[in-house]
């Protein structure tokens, strides 16, 4: 059964019955998005296997603000000392990371855009990667997620190919490797990646192939995710 969430305050019995997914889709295509195709996809083998409730967040078509020097103070202010306007500036972060926070599990639809993910996808994570809300200072200085019990698939799509490793477009992948890090470092070490490629710029038959080939790994995943 799938449900929509679409507010991150759920009551006891909701939360203990039903793995929560967040989907974030960051594609600026609507129509004919691999990476949106293939999440439907996957959302639709996961129905045969588990009940979830889904909360979709689309960042490719409604993309949040990118910080201002305003955020930057205000996040900087301890919560107790923050002004009305300073608490106005961060409510849309704020709830972005509530609904992150409250999800089980993730999935990530990430077009490869010149080499690494959208500038929607970047200002996602510009509002959401806090200081006391996603990671947190230890006594030692040092810097701990607080994301770590969270599973993530991320389902890319790229325009050409070669881009796995010891290919010759292994170097330009600043996509899954930035992603992988940011996410280890909000303390998240449960990551599938499903990397499609050649959808823009490989022959018809490479395309479809390396669709299906995505599709066969999601219907498996599905499975035990
Ligand atoms: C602005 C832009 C930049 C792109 N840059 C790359 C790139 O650097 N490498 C690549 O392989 N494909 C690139 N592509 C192709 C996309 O990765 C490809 O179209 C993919 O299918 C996008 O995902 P989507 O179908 O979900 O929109 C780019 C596409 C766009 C629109």
């Amino acid at each position: 059964m799938i449900s929509v969430f679409q507010d991150h305050k759920f009551d006891g019995i909701l939360n203990n019955k039903f793995m929560k997914i967040l989907r974030i889709d960051s594609s600026v295509r609507i129509e004919q998005s691999k990476t949106r195709m293939l999440t439907d996809y996957f959302l639709e083998q996961l129905k045969n296997q588990s009940d979830y409730l889904l909360k979709s967040r689309d960042v490719g078509i409604n993309p949040p603000k990118f910080p201002t020097d305003e955020f930057i103070k205000a996040n900087y202010t301890p919560e107790t000392n923050r002004t009305q306007e300073m608490k106005n500036v961060l409510a849309s972060s704020n709830t972005l990371i509530d609904e992150l926070i409250d999800s089980d599990k993730i999935i990530i639809a990430s077009p490869m855009y010149n080499f690494s993910i959208s500038a929607t996808l970047k200002a996602y994570i510009d509002n959401i990667v806090r200081v006391g809300r996603t990671f947190t200072l230890t006594e030692n200085g040092e810097m701990k997620g607080l994301l770590g019990s969270k599973k993530v698939l991320v389902i890319t799509a790229r325009g050409a190919m070669s881009y796995e490793k010891g290919e010759v477009l292994q170097p330009f992948d600043f996509q899954e490797n930035y992603l992988k890090s940011l996410l280890n470092f909000l303390g998240i070490s449960d990551i599938t990646f499903v990397n499609t490629e050649a959808q823009d710029f490989g022959t018809k038959e490479l395309k479809n192939s390396n669709f299906e080939h995505s599709k066969n790994q999601l219907s498996e995943l599905a499975k035990i995710w």
